[in-house]
Parts: structure tokens; C-alpha cells; sequence
């Protein structure tokens, strides 16, 4: 066979190999297109190669060489068809093909809002703010020392009881025992602890309690914790503090009432209660810090005196907006929630 009709089959091929590829729109075509030029076994390619053998020998270096030229260009164009294909079905190609229409409508973003109990906790802090109140935090994975020791809850107390708690068994030891806290009054401990006396701050927290869910429990909730410690502080201060505070959150001249009550970490204690709308209701607990407390966190009962009082959070923000079920909050239906 003469060299000159050898790569005339050659260029022929490839020419056709080339526009087959380039003429491809989809990779079905492209794939039969591939068989048919570069298949292993019978591709249009190998058939040409195989004739190589009957070039002449001396043609045969040149015939190889071309061969290979060609080939090469063949390959190249099937990867680039093969690119092209790939890219096709990309969003930006099909977006180039259905240009962008700014007059259609455009799909409309709804917005979120924050959860009841949040916002309450922003009023609180506002409120308590403009009375001089500073925000402390504490950690809700608590020792006994903050939840009970220092706030002179001694371990034959029931408040103690692995019943009464959420005692955590992965951390701490046994005789280190760590629970998820069931009131904010651990976080005076720790800010008096490292705070000398003047104190006066407040503390917004979940609190936890093996409760059964009921319109009016919940195992988790909220409490506002409010410390004032100074010289010369006296139960008159508490009311007022408690009583301007109801004022600014639930509006109008509320009336305040301070029932005797016992807490451990307070002397005297009392319950507190709020008139709204005629009814006496009850929103927590308060008192004359005690003085055993005073001592645990190292300060000296005969120089400073102080109040301390305890809120719940979701029943303030109930009585404001008549919500008479605690565990609306909860459920994350937004048809409850996007009421406020
Ligand atoms: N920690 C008390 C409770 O959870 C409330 C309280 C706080 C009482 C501060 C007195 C002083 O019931």
C-alpha cells in the first residue's frame, strides 16, 4: 500500500471523527460516536492502523507519525466535546438558555421572629437595667456547692433529693456529684464570689425541675434572679424594687404582697404576689439574704445586708399576654408563636 493513500484514509477519518464529535448534543450521541471512531475491538481508528502494515517499510516511520499526529487530534476532540456536554448540564448553561426575567414576581422571604420567652427576657433586662441592674451568667450544668452548699442547703435537705433534681451521671464523680441547675440562685453565689460587695445584678435562665408537664409546669423553665447587696438594704427595699418592677412590665399601679415563706439561702423569706385584674397571683420568691450566705462566699454579715428574689420568667410573660397554657411555649407551632 502507498503511503500517500494511507494518510489520505487517515485525514479523512479524522476529519470525520472530528465533526462527529463536534456535531454531538447529547452524550448518548457522543458515547456511539467514541465506539465508532476509537472503540477498541472495531473502531474505524483501529482498522486504519491495522492497514499500517501494508505501507511500505521505508514509508513506515512516516506513516507511524502521522498516525500518531492524528490520533492525538482525535482524542482532543473528543474531550472537548465531552467537556462541552458536561458543562451543558450546569445551572449556568441552562440559565444562558432561559435568560434571567426580571418582571416575573419574585418568591417572597418570611421572616422569623424571636421566641416570646426571648423577648420578655430583652424586656426584663431593660426594665431591671433603668434600676441600675446589671446582667450576670451561669453555667446550667451546675456542682452542689452553687446549687445548694452555699446557698445553705445542707445534704439531709429534701431540695437534695435525686428525685427533686436532674442529677447528671456522666459528670463529676461520685462524690462531685454535677446536676442541671434547678434555680438561678446559684449564679449570686458565683458572681459574689468573685465580686466585692456593692453587688446588684440580675440573672435570665433556664432553670430544671423533674416536673410533669402540666398547663402550668414544665421540667425546664425560666427564672429571673435578682441580687442587691450594700450597706444598710432592708426588706422596703426589696418591695419597692419588686413592686417598680411590676409596674413597668405588666403596666398600670400593681399592687405587691409578700407572703412569709421559707427559703434556705434567705431570712425572713417570702412569696411574692402580684394583683392583676383583681386575682392575687403568686411570681416568685424573695428575701433578706441570708447571713450564712454571705459568709460562704466570704463576705462579712455584719458590714453588708441584701436581697435576693427569684421570677418566673414564663409566668410574667403569660399573665401579660393571657397565655394560659405554659406548654404552647414549647411546641414550636408557629401559629402560636407568631402571635408576638
Ligand atoms: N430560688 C428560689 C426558687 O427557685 C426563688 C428565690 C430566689 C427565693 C431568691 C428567694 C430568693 O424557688
Amino acid at each position: 500500500m502507498a503511503l500517500a493513500e494511507f494518510l489520505e484514509d487517515l485525514d479523512e477519518l479524522a476529519d470525520a471523527a472530528v465533526a462527529a464529535f463536534a456535531a454531538a448534543t447529547d452524550p448518548k450521541t457522543l458515547e456511539s460516536a467514541r465506539i465508532e471512531f476509537l472503540g477498541a475491538k472495531k473502531g474505524r481508528l483501529k482498522t486504519v492502523q491495522k492497514k499500517m502494515g501494508q505501507v511500505d517499510k521505508t514509508d513506515r516511520p512516516a506513516a507511524g507519525k502521522h498516525f500518531n499526529q492524528l490520533k492525538q487530534r482525535i482524542d482532543q476532540a473528543f474531550a472537548a466535546a465531552r467537556a462541552r456536554l458536561d458543562q451543558g448540564a450546569s445551572p449556568a448553561r441552562q440559565s444562558k438558555k432561559e435568560p434571567f426575567d426580571p418582571t416575573l414576581p419574585g418568591m417572597s422571604v418570611t421572616l422569623g421572629r424571636r421566641h416570646p420567652i426571648t423577648q420578655t427576657i430583652e424586656e426584663l433586662k431593660e426594665i431591671m437595667g433603668r434600676l441600675g441592674f446589671h446582667v450576670a451568667d451561669g453555667p446550667e450544668i451546675e456542682d452542689a456547692w452553687h446549687n445548694f452548699e452555699a446557698l445553705n442547703i445542707p445534704p439531709e435537705h429534701p431540695a437534695r433529693d435525686p428525685l427533686e433534681n436532674f442529677y447528671l451521671s456522666v459528670a463529676g464523680s461520685n462524690d462531685e456529684p454535677m446536676l442541671l441547675r434547678s434555680q438561678t440562685s446559684t449564679v449570686q453565689i458565683r458572681v459574689m464570689e468573685h465580686t466585692p460587695p456593692p453587688v446588684r445584678i440580675i440573672s435570665l435562665g433556664r432553670v430544671y425541675r423533674p416536673d410533669t408537664a402540666d398547663a402550668t409546669h414544665y421540667p425546664m423553665f425560666h427564672q429571673m434572679e435578682g441580687l442587691l447587696i450594700d450597706t444598710r438594704v432592708t426588706m422596703a427595699d426589696l418591695k419597692s424594687v419588686l413592686r417598680m418592677f411590676a409596674t413597668s412590665y405588666l403596666g398600670g399601679d400593681v399592687h405587691i404582697r409578700f407572703r412569709p415563706s421559707f427559703f434556705p439561702f434567705t431570712e425572713p423569706s417570702v412569696e411574692v404576689d402580684y394583683q392583676w385584674n383583681d386575682q392575687w397571683i403568686e411570681f416568685g420568691g424573695a428575701g433578706m439574704v441570708d447571713p450564712n450566705v454571705l459568709e460562704a462566699v466570704g463576705y462579712d454579715p455584719e458590714q453588708v445586708t441584701g436581697f435576693a428574689f427569684g421570677l418566673g420568667v414564663e409566668r410574667l410573660c403569660m399573665r401579660r399576654h393571657n397565655i394560659t397554657d405554659i406548654r404552647e411555649f414549647y411546641k414550636n407551632d408557629v401559629r402560636f408563636l407568631h402571635q408576638f
